[in-house]
Protein backbone atom coordinates (compact mmCIF):
# COMPACT_ATOMS: atom_id res chain seq x y z
CA UNK A 1 0.00 0.00 0.00
CA UNK A 2 1.82 2.92 -1.29
CA UNK A 3 0.83 6.49 -0.62
CA UNK A 4 4.56 8.11 -0.66
CA UNK A 5 3.72 11.14 -2.96
CA UNK A 6 0.28 11.97 -1.75
CA UNK A 7 -0.35 15.21 0.42
CA UNK A 8 -3.72 13.75 2.61
CA UNK A 9 -5.92 16.43 4.09
CA UNK A 10 -7.58 14.80 5.93
CA UNK A 11 -11.20 16.31 7.64
CA UNK A 12 -11.96 14.91 11.27
CA UNK A 13 -16.01 15.63 11.79
CA UNK A 14 -18.07 15.14 14.78
CA UNK A 15 -19.24 11.83 15.28
CA UNK A 16 -17.97 8.98 18.18
CA UNK A 17 -15.60 7.39 15.80
CA UNK A 18 -13.34 10.33 15.57
CA UNK A 19 -11.34 8.46 18.04
CA UNK A 20 -10.24 6.12 15.15
CA UNK A 21 -9.20 9.15 13.17
CA UNK A 22 -5.77 8.78 15.29
CA UNK A 23 -5.12 5.53 14.34
CA UNK A 24 -6.28 6.44 10.83
CA UNK A 25 -3.00 9.02 10.85
CA UNK A 26 -0.64 7.03 11.95
CA UNK A 27 -1.62 4.40 9.46
CA UNK A 28 -1.30 6.93 6.54
CA UNK A 29 1.82 8.08 7.42
CA UNK A 30 2.98 4.32 7.75
CA UNK A 31 1.72 4.17 4.29
CA UNK A 32 4.43 6.92 3.21
CA UNK A 33 1.73 10.00 3.24
CA UNK A 34 2.13 13.44 4.33
CA UNK A 35 -0.57 14.35 6.43
CA UNK A 36 -2.56 17.83 7.31
CA UNK A 37 -5.40 17.33 9.84
CA UNK A 38 -8.45 19.65 9.92
CA UNK A 39 -11.22 19.35 12.73
CA UNK A 40 -14.52 20.54 13.05
CA UNK A 41 -15.86 22.05 16.27
CA UNK A 42 -17.78 18.88 16.63
CA UNK A 43 -15.02 16.52 16.42
CA UNK A 44 -13.05 18.64 19.23
CA UNK A 45 -15.56 17.06 21.90
CA UNK A 46 -14.31 13.64 20.71
CA UNK A 47 -10.24 13.80 20.29
CA UNK A 48 -7.79 16.37 21.07
CA UNK A 49 -6.38 18.75 18.49
CA UNK A 50 -2.59 18.08 20.50
CA UNK A 51 -3.17 14.00 19.91
CA UNK A 52 -3.75 14.58 16.01
CA UNK A 53 -0.75 17.17 16.28
CA UNK A 54 1.48 14.93 17.59
CA UNK A 55 0.71 12.28 15.48
CA UNK A 56 0.66 14.14 12.25
CA UNK A 57 3.90 15.61 12.63
CA UNK A 58 1.67 19.11 11.60
CA UNK A 59 -0.40 21.54 13.13
CA UNK A 60 -4.02 21.07 13.27
CA UNK A 61 -6.22 23.73 11.42
CA UNK A 62 -10.30 24.27 12.81
CA UNK A 63 -10.81 27.91 12.13
CA UNK A 64 -11.55 29.89 9.18
CA UNK A 65 -10.82 33.14 11.25
CA UNK A 66 -7.02 32.02 12.95
CA UNK A 67 -5.22 34.52 11.91
CA UNK A 68 -1.97 33.37 12.77
CA UNK A 69 -2.88 30.02 10.71
CA UNK A 70 -3.77 31.79 7.77
CA UNK A 71 -0.51 33.62 8.23
CA UNK A 72 1.75 30.51 7.89
CA UNK A 73 -0.45 28.61 5.02
CA UNK A 74 -3.70 30.23 4.38
CA UNK A 75 -6.74 28.14 3.67
CA UNK A 76 -6.89 27.96 0.00
CA UNK A 77 -3.26 27.41 -0.14
CA UNK A 78 -3.90 24.68 2.24
CA UNK A 79 -6.82 22.90 -0.37
CA UNK A 80 -4.16 23.64 -3.20
CA UNK A 81 -1.86 21.85 -0.89
CA UNK A 82 -3.87 18.70 -0.77
CA UNK A 83 -3.15 15.80 -3.48
CA UNK A 84 -6.13 13.63 -1.63
CA UNK A 85 -9.25 15.37 0.61
CA UNK A 86 -10.42 12.56 3.29
CA UNK A 87 -13.04 13.00 5.49
CA UNK A 88 -13.13 10.36 8.16
CA UNK A 89 -15.39 10.37 10.36
CA UNK A 90 -18.03 12.24 8.15
CA UNK A 91 -20.71 12.60 10.02
CA UNK A 92 -24.46 13.35 8.80
CA UNK A 93 -24.21 16.79 9.41
CA UNK A 94 -20.71 16.91 7.21
CA UNK A 95 -22.13 14.63 4.79
CA UNK A 96 -25.33 17.61 4.31
CA UNK A 97 -23.07 20.36 4.27
CA UNK A 98 -20.75 18.99 1.67
CA UNK A 99 -23.74 17.92 -0.28
CA UNK A 100 -25.11 21.54 -0.66
CA UNK A 101 -21.49 23.57 -0.86
CA UNK A 102 -21.80 25.16 2.63
CA UNK A 103 -18.42 27.54 3.52
CA UNK A 104 -18.75 29.00 6.64
CA UNK A 105 -16.43 26.50 8.60
CA UNK A 106 -12.72 25.55 7.40
CA UNK A 107 -13.69 21.88 6.32
CA UNK A 108 -16.40 22.53 3.97
CA UNK A 109 -14.92 25.67 2.38
CA UNK A 110 -11.55 23.54 1.94
CA UNK A 111 -13.87 20.84 0.29
CA UNK A 112 -15.08 23.13 -1.98
CA UNK A 113 -11.92 24.89 -2.42
CA UNK A 114 -9.57 22.19 -3.78
CA UNK A 115 -8.96 20.54 -6.79
CA UNK A 116 -8.12 17.14 -5.16
CA UNK A 117 -9.89 14.11 -5.61
CA UNK A 118 -12.20 14.06 -2.18
CA UNK A 119 -13.06 10.95 -0.68
CA UNK A 120 -15.73 10.57 2.73
CA UNK A 121 -16.01 7.89 4.77
CA UNK A 122 -19.58 7.87 6.40
CA UNK A 123 -20.15 6.87 10.03
CA UNK A 124 -23.41 7.47 12.21
CA UNK A 125 -26.22 6.03 13.71
CA UNK A 126 -27.74 2.88 11.09
CA UNK A 127 -30.88 4.87 11.12
CA UNK A 128 -29.64 8.09 9.84
CA UNK A 129 -27.55 6.39 7.41
CA UNK A 130 -30.81 4.84 6.22
CA UNK A 131 -32.47 8.29 6.61
CA UNK A 132 -33.49 9.40 2.86
CA UNK A 133 -32.41 12.75 3.68
CA UNK A 134 -29.14 11.42 4.12
CA UNK A 135 -29.03 8.79 1.34
CA UNK A 136 -29.92 11.84 -1.13
CA UNK A 137 -27.12 13.55 -0.39
CA UNK A 138 -24.78 10.63 -0.37
CA UNK A 139 -26.15 10.75 -3.71
CA UNK A 140 -25.56 14.17 -4.58
CA UNK A 141 -21.74 13.74 -3.60
CA UNK A 142 -21.16 10.50 -5.33
CA UNK A 143 -22.73 12.03 -8.81
CA UNK A 144 -20.12 15.39 -8.34
CA UNK A 145 -17.48 12.10 -8.23
CA UNK A 146 -16.87 12.21 -4.24
CA UNK A 147 -15.92 8.76 -3.89
CA UNK A 148 -17.37 6.99 -0.84
CA UNK A 149 -15.73 4.53 1.59
CA UNK A 150 -18.29 2.51 3.37
CA UNK A 151 -20.14 2.71 6.21
CA UNK A 152 -19.05 -0.62 7.27
CA UNK A 153 -21.77 -2.71 9.39
CA UNK A 154 -21.60 -3.87 12.58
CA UNK A 155 -22.16 -3.36 15.99
CA UNK A 156 -22.62 0.36 16.54
CA UNK A 157 -21.61 2.99 19.96
CA UNK A 158 -25.04 3.63 20.54
CA UNK A 159 -26.16 0.00 21.13
CA UNK A 160 -27.42 -0.79 18.05
CA UNK A 161 -26.16 -3.27 15.12
CA UNK A 162 -26.23 -2.30 10.90
CA UNK A 163 -24.47 -0.03 8.29
CA UNK A 164 -23.15 3.20 9.38
CA UNK A 165 -19.82 1.75 11.31
CA UNK A 166 -16.47 4.09 10.41
CA UNK A 167 -14.11 1.38 8.06
CA UNK A 168 -11.28 0.25 9.95
CA UNK A 169 -8.11 2.79 9.20
CA UNK A 170 -6.36 0.06 7.35
CA UNK A 171 -9.22 -0.56 5.15
CA UNK A 172 -9.53 3.63 4.93
CA UNK A 173 -5.59 3.89 3.70
CA UNK A 174 -6.24 1.04 1.55
CA UNK A 175 -9.12 2.21 -0.09
CA UNK A 176 -7.26 5.42 -0.46
CA UNK A 177 -4.33 3.37 -2.22
CA UNK A 178 -6.78 2.04 -4.61
CA UNK A 179 -8.06 5.44 -5.39
CA UNK A 180 -4.88 6.35 -6.11
CA UNK A 181 -3.47 3.55 -8.35
CA UNK A 182 -6.92 3.77 -10.26
CA UNK A 183 -6.13 8.08 -10.93
CA UNK A 184 -3.41 7.11 -13.41
CA UNK A 185 -5.13 3.86 -15.03
CA UNK A 186 -6.87 6.53 -17.95
CA UNK A 187 -4.74 9.40 -17.56
CA UNK A 188 -4.97 11.33 -20.74
CA UNK A 189 -7.31 8.57 -22.69
CA UNK A 190 -10.18 10.03 -24.57
CA UNK A 191 -13.74 8.33 -23.30
CA UNK A 192 -16.96 9.40 -25.00
CA UNK A 193 -19.94 7.91 -23.26
CA UNK A 194 -23.69 7.59 -24.10
CA UNK A 195 -25.96 7.70 -20.91
CA UNK A 196 -29.88 8.28 -20.30
CA UNK A 197 -33.00 7.19 -22.15
CA UNK A 198 -34.26 9.24 -25.93
CA UNK A 199 -37.34 10.98 -26.31
CA UNK A 200 -39.27 10.33 -29.52
CA UNK A 201 -41.62 12.82 -29.66
CA UNK A 202 -45.34 11.50 -31.28
CA UNK A 203 -47.03 15.08 -31.17
CA UNK A 204 -46.06 18.46 -28.99
CA UNK A 205 -46.86 16.74 -25.78
CA UNK A 206 -46.18 13.39 -26.09
CA UNK A 207 -43.42 10.82 -26.71
CA UNK A 208 -41.91 6.95 -26.84
CA UNK A 209 -39.35 6.83 -23.85
CA UNK A 210 -38.11 4.30 -21.58
CA UNK A 211 -37.68 3.45 -18.21
CA UNK A 212 -33.58 3.82 -18.31
CA UNK A 213 -32.57 6.78 -14.86
CA UNK A 214 -28.97 7.62 -17.07
CA UNK A 215 -27.55 6.45 -13.45
CA UNK A 216 -25.44 4.30 -14.41
CA UNK A 217 -23.84 6.11 -17.39
CA UNK A 218 -22.64 9.18 -15.39
CA UNK A 219 -21.28 6.51 -12.64
CA UNK A 220 -19.09 5.68 -15.31
CA UNK A 221 -18.56 9.48 -16.40
CA UNK A 222 -17.85 10.39 -12.76
CA UNK A 223 -15.38 7.12 -12.60
CA UNK A 224 -13.72 8.04 -15.65
CA UNK A 225 -12.92 11.28 -15.15
CA UNK A 226 -12.00 10.00 -11.35
CA UNK A 227 -9.10 7.92 -13.47
CA UNK A 228 -8.04 10.68 -15.22
CA UNK A 229 -9.81 9.47 -18.22
CA UNK A 230 -10.71 13.62 -20.63
CA UNK A 231 -15.13 12.69 -20.59
CA UNK A 232 -17.70 13.56 -22.97
CA UNK A 233 -20.91 12.30 -21.89
CA UNK A 234 -23.75 12.41 -24.44
CA UNK A 235 -27.01 12.74 -22.08
CA UNK A 236 -30.74 12.27 -22.64
CA UNK A 237 -33.30 13.81 -21.15
CA UNK A 238 -32.47 13.13 -17.11
CA UNK A 239 -32.22 15.36 -14.36
CA UNK A 240 -29.02 14.34 -12.52
CA UNK A 241 -25.81 16.38 -12.51
CA UNK A 242 -22.87 16.85 -14.73
CA UNK A 243 -19.75 14.78 -12.84
CA UNK A 244 -16.84 17.12 -11.95
CA UNK A 245 -14.46 17.54 -15.14
CA UNK A 246 -16.62 16.13 -17.45
CA UNK A 247 -17.70 17.56 -20.76
CA UNK A 248 -21.59 17.22 -21.02
CA UNK A 249 -23.99 17.34 -24.26
CA UNK A 250 -27.34 17.07 -23.88
CA UNK A 251 -29.53 15.35 -26.40
CA UNK A 252 -33.10 14.36 -26.74
CA UNK A 253 -34.26 11.61 -29.24
CA UNK A 254 -31.78 8.91 -30.83
CA UNK A 255 -31.28 10.61 -34.40
CA UNK A 256 -29.92 13.67 -31.93
CA UNK A 257 -27.95 11.09 -29.73
CA UNK A 258 -26.31 9.52 -32.95
CA UNK A 259 -25.41 13.15 -34.91
CA UNK A 260 -23.74 14.14 -31.57
CA UNK A 261 -22.06 10.97 -31.26
CA UNK A 262 -20.28 11.28 -34.72
CA UNK A 263 -19.93 14.60 -34.49
CA UNK A 264 -17.22 13.82 -31.06
CA UNK A 265 -16.23 10.62 -32.88
CA UNK A 266 -13.00 11.70 -34.00
CA UNK A 267 -10.17 11.17 -31.61
CA UNK A 268 -11.61 9.00 -28.97
CA UNK A 269 -9.93 6.14 -27.41
CA UNK A 270 -13.05 4.65 -25.76
CA UNK A 271 -16.78 4.23 -26.76
CA UNK A 272 -19.10 3.46 -23.89
CA UNK A 273 -22.49 3.14 -24.90
CA UNK A 274 -24.69 3.29 -21.83
CA UNK A 275 -27.55 4.97 -22.99
CA UNK A 276 -31.25 3.15 -23.75
CA UNK A 277 -31.62 4.16 -26.95
CA UNK A 278 -35.00 3.89 -28.70
CA UNK A 279 -35.36 0.89 -31.10
CA UNK A 280 -38.34 2.62 -32.90
CA UNK A 281 -39.25 6.19 -33.78
CA UNK A 282 -42.48 7.45 -35.20
CA UNK A 283 -42.45 7.58 -38.74
CA UNK A 284 -44.06 11.05 -38.70
CA UNK A 285 -44.24 13.73 -35.95
CA UNK A 286 -47.90 15.54 -35.40
CA UNK A 287 -47.17 19.41 -35.43
CA UNK A 288 -50.38 19.45 -33.29
CA UNK A 289 -51.90 17.58 -30.32
CA UNK A 290 -53.32 14.40 -31.29
CA UNK A 291 -57.23 14.48 -30.66
CA UNK A 292 -58.50 11.30 -29.28
CA UNK A 293 -61.43 11.57 -31.50
CA UNK A 294 -61.37 7.19 -33.16
CA UNK A 295 -62.16 4.53 -30.79
CA UNK A 296 -58.18 3.41 -31.21
CA UNK A 297 -55.29 4.67 -33.03
CA UNK A 298 -51.82 3.24 -34.49
CA UNK A 299 -48.22 4.90 -34.65
CA UNK A 300 -46.39 3.65 -37.04
CA UNK A 301 -42.86 3.60 -36.35
CA UNK A 302 -39.38 3.82 -38.10
CA UNK A 303 -36.12 1.55 -37.02
CA UNK A 304 -33.76 4.01 -35.70
CA UNK A 305 -29.75 4.20 -36.86
CA UNK A 306 -27.94 1.70 -34.28
CA UNK A 307 -25.40 3.86 -32.34
CA UNK A 308 -22.98 1.34 -31.39
CA UNK A 309 -22.65 -0.29 -34.89
CA UNK A 310 -22.16 2.76 -36.50
CA UNK A 311 -19.65 3.86 -33.96
CA UNK A 312 -17.84 0.22 -34.53
CA UNK A 313 -17.96 0.79 -38.39
CA UNK A 314 -15.97 3.71 -38.34
CA UNK A 315 -11.94 3.67 -39.26
CA UNK A 316 -10.02 4.49 -36.78
CA UNK A 317 -12.62 2.80 -33.78
CA UNK A 318 -12.31 3.15 -30.79
CA UNK A 319 -12.00 0.46 -28.19
CA UNK A 320 -15.76 0.08 -28.04
CA UNK A 321 -18.23 -1.22 -24.85
CA UNK A 322 -22.18 -2.07 -25.17
CA UNK A 323 -24.45 -1.86 -22.45
CA UNK A 324 -27.65 -4.67 -22.83
CA UNK A 325 -30.45 -4.74 -20.57
CA UNK A 326 -32.17 -7.65 -20.39
CA UNK A 327 -34.95 -9.93 -18.62
CA UNK A 328 -33.98 -12.89 -19.44
CA UNK A 329 -31.14 -15.37 -21.28
CA UNK A 330 -28.99 -12.70 -20.68
CA UNK A 331 -25.63 -14.18 -21.45
CA UNK A 332 -27.16 -15.30 -24.61
CA UNK A 333 -28.37 -12.04 -25.76
CA UNK A 334 -25.32 -10.07 -24.45
CA UNK A 335 -22.56 -12.52 -27.01
CA UNK A 336 -25.21 -12.73 -29.44
CA UNK A 337 -25.09 -8.45 -29.15
CA UNK A 338 -21.27 -8.52 -28.49
CA UNK A 339 -20.44 -10.45 -31.75
CA UNK A 340 -23.80 -8.69 -34.46
CA UNK A 341 -22.44 -4.89 -32.91
CA UNK A 342 -18.59 -5.69 -33.70
CA UNK A 343 -18.00 -4.64 -29.54
CA UNK A 344 -15.04 -5.35 -27.71
CA UNK A 345 -16.76 -5.82 -24.11
CA UNK A 346 -20.77 -5.76 -23.40
CA UNK A 347 -22.01 -5.08 -20.25
CA UNK A 348 -25.11 -6.96 -19.29
CA UNK A 349 -27.52 -6.42 -16.64
CA UNK A 350 -30.37 -8.55 -15.43
CA UNK A 351 -33.93 -5.90 -15.51
CA UNK A 352 -37.21 -6.62 -13.88
CA UNK A 353 -35.28 -8.19 -11.06
CA UNK A 354 -34.85 -6.96 -7.55
CA UNK A 355 -31.30 -5.44 -6.31
CA UNK A 356 -30.17 -3.62 -9.84
CA UNK A 357 -31.55 -2.30 -13.21
CA UNK A 358 -32.90 0.85 -14.06
CA UNK A 359 -33.95 2.83 -11.48
CA UNK A 360 -31.94 1.42 -8.79
CA UNK A 361 -28.68 2.60 -7.20
CA UNK A 362 -27.03 -0.46 -6.86
CA UNK A 363 -26.23 -2.74 -10.10
CA UNK A 364 -24.59 -6.10 -11.21
CA UNK A 365 -23.26 -6.30 -14.37
CA UNK A 366 -22.00 -9.08 -15.96
CA UNK A 367 -19.48 -8.22 -18.96
CA UNK A 368 -18.57 -10.80 -21.60
CA UNK A 369 -15.61 -10.45 -24.03
CA UNK A 370 -14.65 -12.78 -26.97
CA UNK A 371 -12.89 -15.44 -24.67
CA UNK A 372 -13.75 -14.34 -21.35
CA UNK A 373 -16.44 -12.81 -18.46
CA UNK A 374 -16.25 -11.12 -15.00
CA UNK A 375 -19.40 -10.33 -12.84
CA UNK A 376 -18.89 -7.19 -11.08
CA UNK A 377 -20.91 -6.21 -8.22
CA UNK A 378 -23.58 -5.92 -6.62
CA UNK A 379 -22.36 -2.99 -5.11
CA UNK A 380 -23.41 0.76 -5.80
CA UNK A 381 -23.13 1.73 -9.65
CA UNK A 382 -20.31 3.77 -8.71
CA UNK A 383 -18.03 0.72 -7.49
CA UNK A 384 -19.08 -1.02 -10.01
CA UNK A 385 -18.64 1.70 -12.63
CA UNK A 386 -14.60 1.87 -11.36
CA UNK A 387 -14.72 -2.13 -11.83
CA UNK A 388 -16.09 -1.40 -15.28
CA UNK A 389 -13.76 0.97 -16.04
CA UNK A 390 -10.74 -0.79 -14.47
CA UNK A 391 -11.77 -4.14 -16.63
CA UNK A 392 -12.36 -1.99 -19.93
CA UNK A 393 -8.51 -0.26 -19.34
CA UNK A 394 -7.00 -3.71 -18.98
CA UNK A 395 -9.06 -5.27 -22.11
CA UNK A 396 -7.68 -2.22 -23.83
CA UNK A 397 -3.98 -2.97 -22.86
CA UNK A 398 -4.28 -6.46 -24.05
CA UNK A 399 -5.76 -5.22 -27.11
CA UNK A 400 -2.80 -2.90 -28.13
CA UNK A 401 -0.31 -5.03 -26.65
O1 LIG B 1 -29.80 -4.07 -29.16
P1 LIG B 1 -29.91 -3.32 -27.90
O2 LIG B 1 -30.66 -2.01 -28.06
O3 LIG B 1 -30.45 -4.08 -26.73
O4 LIG B 1 -28.40 -2.96 -27.51
C1 LIG B 1 -28.10 -2.17 -26.42
C2 LIG B 1 -26.82 -1.45 -26.70
O5 LIG B 1 -26.89 -0.85 -28.00
C3 LIG B 1 -26.58 -0.29 -25.75
O6 LIG B 1 -25.18 -0.15 -25.56
C4 LIG B 1 -27.14 0.91 -26.49
O7 LIG B 1 -26.53 2.12 -26.08
C5 LIG B 1 -26.84 0.56 -27.94
N1 LIG B 1 -27.78 1.07 -28.95
C6 LIG B 1 -27.35 2.04 -29.82
N2 LIG B 1 -28.20 2.53 -30.78
C7 LIG B 1 -29.45 2.05 -30.88
C8 LIG B 1 -29.91 1.05 -30.01
C9 LIG B 1 -29.04 0.58 -29.04
O8 LIG B 1 -26.19 2.49 -29.73
N3 LIG B 1 -30.25 2.56 -31.81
Amino acid sequence: MCLRDERVLLGVSGGIAAYKAAELVRRLRDAGAQVRVVMTDGAKRFITPLTLQALSGNPVRDSLWDEGAEAAMGHIELARWATRVLVAPATADTLARLAHGHADDLLSTLVLATAAPVAVAPAMNQQMWAHPATQANVALLRGRGVQVFGPGAGDQACGEVGPGRLLEPDELVSALASQVRASAMLAGVRVLITAGPTFEDIDPVRFIGNRSSGKMGFAVAAAAAAMGAEVSLIAGPVALPTPVGVARINVRSAAQMLAAVMDALPGQDIYIGAAAVADYTPACVADKKIKKTAADMAVALDRTTDILATVTAATPRPFVVGFAAETHDLEHYARDKLQRKGLDLIAANQVGCAGGGFEADCNTLQVFWADGERTLGPDSKAVVAQQLLALVAERRAMANA
